[in-house]
């Protein structure tokens, strides 16, 4: 099948190289994590979601508050790899027809059109596993690992993403403000709060900077998730990669029916500044490229 046309974002140079330079070290770790020769549909389907494209922000995230406390990037690749891999196995069953039913994903077609719905299941079920696998088996202190597994499973388990996923699909819940902002938090932030606070983890830093770490991904998270639905009924799917007018054709309350799009804007705009006040209250120096891409992802188009 045909992949759809993407439009390029302008944007500052310096930032756009960063930010490339962080993509391809992802992409790279990722391309070898799994093996292009295994003869399994599972594996070739879990490559296939995971390599064809995505805008990498929670592991560039990882890698970017890791470099932000003045650690190593290469220490924290793995990690960022980890939660690159949860994210997309999120993405693969949030298209299934059971959730949000959607054909298309970063312009191509979704998991479960390419090897049918069996195979996207197990190709979800099989990136959360490897995952996990992957961080036992990471160069990084037992006691720092322990840690790191233990957010990382709390943010991303029943608790957290996946009950704010089960409040998603159902429609009864979603009636104010209050409701969609506790959907979006553990939907869409916890797992965001998690890549930045893994970064500052692999740095050893103090927890003042892990604490800030984690309120700036909260902020940044809800600004992410609004800014997702404004996209939803504003994007053309040539520019997304998903299907537009999902979630409302869903029959799913989010901000945009709640506030209108222009207010729903100020929003995004107000969690983002919030977001960029937190980093420089609490982060003295390499800060930068983190204000950058916070202001990135307020103007993003896709
Ligand atoms: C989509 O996430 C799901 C949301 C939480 C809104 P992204 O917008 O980060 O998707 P990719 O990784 O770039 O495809
Ligand atoms: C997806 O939210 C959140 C998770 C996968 C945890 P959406 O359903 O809004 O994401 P898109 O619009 O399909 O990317
Ligand atoms: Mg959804
Ligand atoms: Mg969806
Ligand atoms: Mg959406």
């Amino acid at each position: 099948m045909k992949k759809l046309k993407n439009n390029k974002i302008k944007n500052n140079k310096l930032f756009l190289d960063k930010y490339q330079e962080y993509k391809d070290l992802v992409n790279n770790r990722l391309e070898k994590i799994i093996d292009k020769n295994d003869e399994s549909c599972v594996a070739q389907a879990m490559r296939y979601s995971l390599n064809i494209g995505g805008k990498r922000i929670r592991p560039v995230l990882t890698l970017a508050f890791c470099e932000s406390c003045f650690g190593f990037k290469q220490e924290a690749l793995d990690i960022a790899c980890a939660i690159e891999m949860i994210h997309t196995y999120s993405l693969i069953h949030d298209d299934l027809p059971c959730m949000d039913d959607d054909n298309f994903r970063r312009g191509w077609p979704a998991c479960h059109i390419k090897f049918g719905q069996a195979i996207a299941l197990l190709a979800g079920d099989g990136l959360l596993t490897d995952a996990f696998n992957l961080i036992s088996k990471s160069n990084i202190e037992p006691s720092i690992k322990i840690n790191i597994i233990k957010i990382l499973s709390e943010a991303t388990g029943s608790k957290k993403m996946i009950f704010g996923q089960e409040l998603d699909i159902n429609k009864k819940t979603k009636t104010s403000s209050k409701i969609l902002d506790k959907i979006n938090k553990l939907k869409t932030c916890e797992l965001i709060k998690a890549s930045a606070v893994l970064g500052c983890l692999v740095a050893k830093t103090n927890k003042n900077k892990i604490l800030a770490a984690s309120r700036f991904g909260e902020a940044l998270g809800l600004a992410f998730q609004i800014k997702d639905d404004i996209i939803d009924v504003t994007g053309r799917q040539e520019i997304i990669g998903k299907p537009v007018m999902s979630d409302k054709n869903n029959g799913k309350l989010t901000y945009v029916d709640l506030i209108g799009e222009s207010e729903a804007e100020k929003k995004v705009e107000e969690l983002s500044k919030e977001a960029i006040n937190i980093l420089k209250k609490e982060f003295e120096g390499k800060i930068d490229f983190l204000i950058d891409l916070t202001n990135f992802l307020l103007n993003r188009e896709s």
